[in-house]
C-alpha cells in the first residue's frame, strides 16, 4: 500500500469506514455502536499499522473483545479503502466447523451482507462463497486440505489463523507449514489470535514478531467452589469431606422456604455428590481421580439443583453450563425436560451447544428471549470460540473429554480429564460479559488448586496418523524432520508408530511414499482407517452398510446405557445382533430406523430401542456426505451398486470391516465356559460392557477386530466384530512377512495355517486382492 492509501485509509478510519447503507437504518447504526464498543475497535489503528510493518504480528485479547469478528474486517475495510479491495483475499480458519459458520454469519450481518458477498465461509463439504466474496472464514483442515492444490497460497494476502492457544494438532501443523512459506512469500501477512497471554511463545516461534495486547474488561464474577454451594445451601464441607448441617442465615431462599423433608434430600444429593466424585482419590501429579466424575448420578442431581435455584431465586441472565461431551449433554437435557420447573418451556429455554449441531440450532443459542431463562448446555467449545451475550451464570462441571495418546502401547485414550485453571478462569470468564455474574465450579478449590496451568497440546497427546498423511500428500519431506521443526515436537515413538501404521494398512509403501490408496485417503477428512473402509465397501460392491458403519463410528454411540436401566438397553441392543458384531448391530439399527421414518415413526422406534435420534438422523446426514465425497473423488458413479450388501452375515462384509480396522485385532482364546481376550501390544484386554459381545459367553470365532480400544484402568476395547481365520489371512496386513513373533502372539493358531503351500495359496490370493483393489482405485 503507498503512502497516500495509508493517509487516506487513516483519514476514512477516523470518520468511520462503514459502509455507507449501514449508516442509514437504525439497525445498522446499532451494529455499529456496538462494533465500536468492542475493546478491539480502540486498538483498530495500532494494530492495521503494525500489520502493515511486520509480516507477522500476533494478536491477543480476552475472548469477546473482537478479535473473530473485527480484525478481518478491519483488514478488509482498509483494503477497500486503499482501493486495493479487489486484490485482497483474506482467510480466517477457525478449528471448529460451528465457529467458521457462526462467525461468517455474524460478520456479513455486521456489514449488512448476506454470506457469499464479501464474506463467505467454507467448511467440510459445505460453504457459501461468492466471486466477490474477499474475506473467507473456514476451518483450519480447509486451508491445509487447499494447500495440496496451492502450495503457496498464491492469491492469499492475509492469513489470519485464529485461536491459536488451543494448541490444536492441524493449527499447530498449519504454523510449521507457513513458517516454510512465508520467505517465499514475503507480501503476504500472517496474523494469528490467541485469546490467553501466551503470545511470546507464538512470537519466539517466528522469530520475535510483533505483538499486540488488546486491553480486555469483563465485569466481577463471584465464584462459588464446591465448599461455598454447600454453605450457600445451609451444608458445611468438614477437612475429611464430610458434610455438616450448617444451618446459618445466608443460605439460598429456596432452601430457607424448603421443609426440612427438602433439606435432607439436598444433603443427599450433595453427599451423593462428594461420594461419587472420589475427590479423596484425586491424584494432582497425574490429574486423575481414581474414580471418574459420574455424570449420570452425581452431577446432574447437583446441577438440577443449582439450576432450579438459579430459576427460582436469582436474577435474570442466560445460564451456561459446562459439561463434559455430547453424550452427558443429551441425557441432562433429558432429564431437565422431566423436572417442573425446569422443564416448563413458559419460563425456561433449554438449549444445547456442541461442536457437531446443524447450523439452524446455533443460531438460537445466540438469541435473548424475553420472559424465559435460557440454559445452554455446552461443551468446551463455548470457552472461547463461541461467545454467548447474555450469559451471567456459569456451572463448571470441572472436566473435558481430552483425547491421549500413549505412544509405548500405541493406545489412544479418550477420556473425561480434569480441565486446566486457564480452561477454568476462561469458563469463569464467560459470566461476566454483560453485567456481573456468578460461576458455581462444581469441585472443591484443592481441586482447582491442582490443575495443570495449561492443557498439552494435542500434538503431543493424539496419534500422528492423519497429520503423517497430510505431510506426505503436501510433499514437504520427511516426517520426523518436517515435525521436528514444530512448535513443540512430538515424541520421536508417536512417530514412528504412525508410520509403521500406515505401511501396515498399505497408504505407504516401504520407502514412507504415499501409495495410491494413501493418495486417496489424503482426500478424506476423516480417520484413514475409515476412508480404507469406504473405499472398499465400494470396490466389493457393499457400500450401503459399509456407510452406515463409518458414519456410526464418526458420531457418539446411537446406543443408549442409562445407568438405571442398563440391562433393559442391553438387552434392547442384543436383538440387534445375532452374529457377534457391535458393527452389524449399528446397521441393523439404523436399517430398521430408516423403516420406521417412513412411517414417521422414528423417534418412538428409538424410544423403544434405547437409541439416540439425534444420533440415527446425525448418522444419515453423514451417509449422505460420505457418498457424495466417494462420488466427487470418482471412486462411486452415481448409483453403486450393492449386489454384496443383501445379507448382513456374508463374510464379505465383516471382511471390509476387518480390512478397514486392521491392525486393531485381538485373539480370543476359548476356556471351557468362557473366553479371555489378548492383543499383541496389550496382552490382556477387555470388552466394553456396552458391546454385544460382552454379553456373550462364547464366539464362534478366533478373532475380534475392533475400532477403539481406550485405555482406563485396564484396556477395554469399545465396538468389536468376530472374524474367521480365512479373513485375518486375506485381509490381515502383512502378517506372513513379520515373521513367528507375531503370530504366536495372536495365538498360534495361524502358525498352522501358514505353513506352506497354505500359506502361499493364502498369499498368492492376497496377490491378487491387491491388484483387484488397486486397479479398482
Ligand atoms: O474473538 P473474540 O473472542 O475476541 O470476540 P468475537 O468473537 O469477535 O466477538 C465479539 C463480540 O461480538 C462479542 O461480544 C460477541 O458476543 C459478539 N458476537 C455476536 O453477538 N454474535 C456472534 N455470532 C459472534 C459474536
Ligand atoms: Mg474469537
Amino acid at each position: 500500500m503507498c503512502e497516500v492509501h495509508i493517509l487516506l485509509s487513516r483519514a476514512l478510519s477516523i470518520m468511520g469506514p462503514v459502509p455507507f447503507f449501514l449508516q442509514e437504518s437504525a439497525e445498522g447504526r446499532r451494529m455499529l455502536e456496538f462494533r465500536r464498543s468492542l475493546p478491539a475497535y480502540k486498538e483498530k489503528e495500532a494494530i492495521l499499522s503494525t500489520i502493515l510493518r511486520n509480516q507477522v504480528v500476533i494478536i491477543s485479547g480476552q475472548t469477546g473483545c473482537g478479535k473473530t469478528t473485527q480484525l478481518p474486517q478491519f483488514i478488509l475495510e482498509c483494503e477497500i479503502e486503499s482501493l486495493q479491495g479487489a486484490a485482497c483475499n483474506i482467510i480466517c480458519t477457525q478449528p471448529r466447523r460451528i465457529s467458521a459458520i457462526s462467525v461468517s454469519e455474524r460478520v456479513a450481518l455486521e456489514r449488512g451482507e448476506k454470506l457469499g458477498e464479501s464474506v463467505g465461509y467454507k467448511v467440510r463439504l459445505e460453504g457459501i462463497k461468492g466471486r466477490e466474496t474477499r474475506l473467507l472464514f473456514c476451518t483450519t483442515g480447509i486451508l491445509l486440505r487447499r494447500l495440496i492444490a496451492d502450495r503457496k497460497l498464491k492469491d492469499v494476502t492475509h492469513i489470519i489463523v485464529d485461536e491459536i492457544h488451543e494448541r490444536g494438532m492441524n493449527e499447530d501443523f498449519l504454523l510449521i507449514v507457513l513458517k516454510d512459506l512465508l520467505p517465499r512469500r514475503p507480501e503476504m501477512k500472517l496474523i494469528l489470535m490467541s485469546a490467553t497471554l501466551d503470545a511470546e511463545l507464538f512470537s519466539s516461534y517466528f522469530n520475535g514478531a510483533a505483538i499486540i495486547k488488546i486491553p480486555g474488561f469483563t465485569h466481577p464474577v463471584r465464584t462459588c467452589f464446591l465448599e461455598d454451594i454447600l454453605e450457600l445451601s445451609g451444608y458445611r464441607l468438614t477437612p475429611d469431606n464430610q458434610i455438616d448441617d450448617y444451618g446459618q442465615e445466608r443460605i439460598w431462599k429456596m432452601n430457607k422456604q424448603a421443609p426440612r423433608k427438602r433439606k435432607s434430600q439436598i444433603a443427599s444429593v450433595v453427599e451423593d455428590s462428594l461420594r461419587e466424585a472420589d475427590f479423596k482419590d484425586y491424584n494432582p501429579q497425574t490429574r486423575e481421580s481414581l474414580s471418574c466424575w459420574n455424570p449420570d448420578c452425581m452431577g446432574f442431581n447437583f446441577i438440577e439443583y443449582i439450576l432450579c435455584h438459579i430459576c427460582e431465586d436469582e436474577r435474570p441472565g442466560a445460564v451456561l453450563v459446562f459439561m463434559i461431551g455430547w453424550d452427558d449433554i443429551s441425557a441432562l437435557k433429558e432429564k431437565l425436560l422431566l423436572h417442573p420447573v425446569l422443564g416448563d418451556q413458559s419460563r425456561v429455554l433449554l438449549l444445547i451447544c456442541h461442536g457437531s449441531m446443524a447450523s439452524s440450532e446455533q443460531r438460537l443459542i445466540f438469541e435473548e428471549p424475553e420472559g424465559v431463562r435460557k440454559i445452554v448446555l455446552a461443551t468446551n467449545i463455548a470457552e472461547t470460540s463461541i461467545t454467548i451475550n447474555d450469559i451471567v451464570f456459569v456451572l463448571d462441571c470441572g472436566k473435558e473429554k481430552e483425547s491421549s495418546y500413549d505412544a509405548l502401547n500405541n493406545t489412544p485414550c479418550l477420556l473425561p480429564t480434569w480441565i486446566s485453571k486457564v480452561s477454568a478462569q476462561q469458563r469463569r470468564g464467560r459470566a461476566g460479559r454483560v453485567q456481573p455474574g456468578e460461576c458455581y465450579h462444581l469441585y472443591p478449590r484443592c481441586v482447582y488448586d491442582a490443575f495443570a496451568e495449561y492443557q498439552l497440546p494435542e500434538i503431543l497427546r493424539t496419534p500422528l496418523q492423519s497429520l503423517c498423511l497430510q505431510i506426505k500428500s503436501l510433499k514437504l519431506g520427511p516426517i520426523s524432520e518436517f515435525l521436528s521443526r514444530a512448535l513443540q515436537s512430538p515424541e520421536i515413538l508417536a512417530v514412528q508408530n504412525a508410520i509403521e501404521y500406515l505401511k501396515i494398512i498399505g497408504a505407504f509403501d516401504d520407502n514412507e511414499n504415499l501409495t495410491l490408496l494413501g493418495h486417496y485417503l489424503t482426500m478424506f477428512p476423516m480417520e484413514p482407517k475409515l476412508g480404507k473402509m469406504l473405499i472398499l465397501g465400494a470396490i466389493f460392491n457393499c457400500l450401503d452398510p459399509i456407510l452406515t458403519v463409518t458414519a456410526s463410528l464418526s458420531v457418539r454411540d446411537p446406543f443408549l446405557a442409562p445407568l438405571d436401566q442398563k440391562d433393559v438397553a442391553a438387552a434392547a441392543k442384543s436383538q440387534f445382533s445375532h452374529d457377534y458384531s457391535d458393527h452389524l448391530a449399528l446397521v441393523r439399527a439404523y436399517d430398521g430406523w430408516k423403516d420406521a421414518e417412513i412411517d414417521l415413526a422414528g423417534q418412538e422406534y428409538c424410544w423403544a430401542n434405547f437409541l439416540s435420534s439425534q444420533s440415527m438422523k446425525a448418522i444419515d446426514a453423514l451417509r449422505m456426505e460420505f457418498l457424495s465425497l466417494l462420488k466427487d473423488i470418482g471412486i462411486v458413479d452415481s448409483n453403486p451398486t450393492n449386489c454384496n450388501a443383501w445379507s448382513y452375515d456374508v463374510h464379505l462384509i465383516r471382511a471390509v470391516i476387518f480390512y478397514g480396522l486392521y491392525p486393531g485385532i485381538c485373539s480370543i482364546v476359548h476356556k471351557e465356559k468362557s473366553f479371555s481376550l489378548k492383543t499383541m501390544e496389550d496382552g490382556k484386554v477387555h470388552l466394553h460392557l456396552n458391546s454385544v459381545n460382552a454379553r456373550e459367553s462364547k464366539i464362534p470365532y478366533p478373532w475380534l477386530v475392533f475400532n477403539e480400544k481406550i485405555k482406563v484402568n485396564s484396556v477395554f476395547l469399545r465396538d468389536s466384530t468376530a472374524v474367521s481365520d480365512s479373513v485375518v489371512l486375506l485381509f490381515g496386513g502383512k502378517i506372513s512377512k513379520d515373521g513367528d513373533g507375531q503370530l504366536k502372539m495372536l495365538g498360534g493358531y495361524l502358525e498352522f495355517l501358514m505353513k506352506p503351500p497354505v500359506a502361499e495359496m493364502f498369499q498368492s490370493i492376497r496377490r491378487k486382492l491387491d491388484d483387484i483393489i488397486q486397479s479398482k482405485l
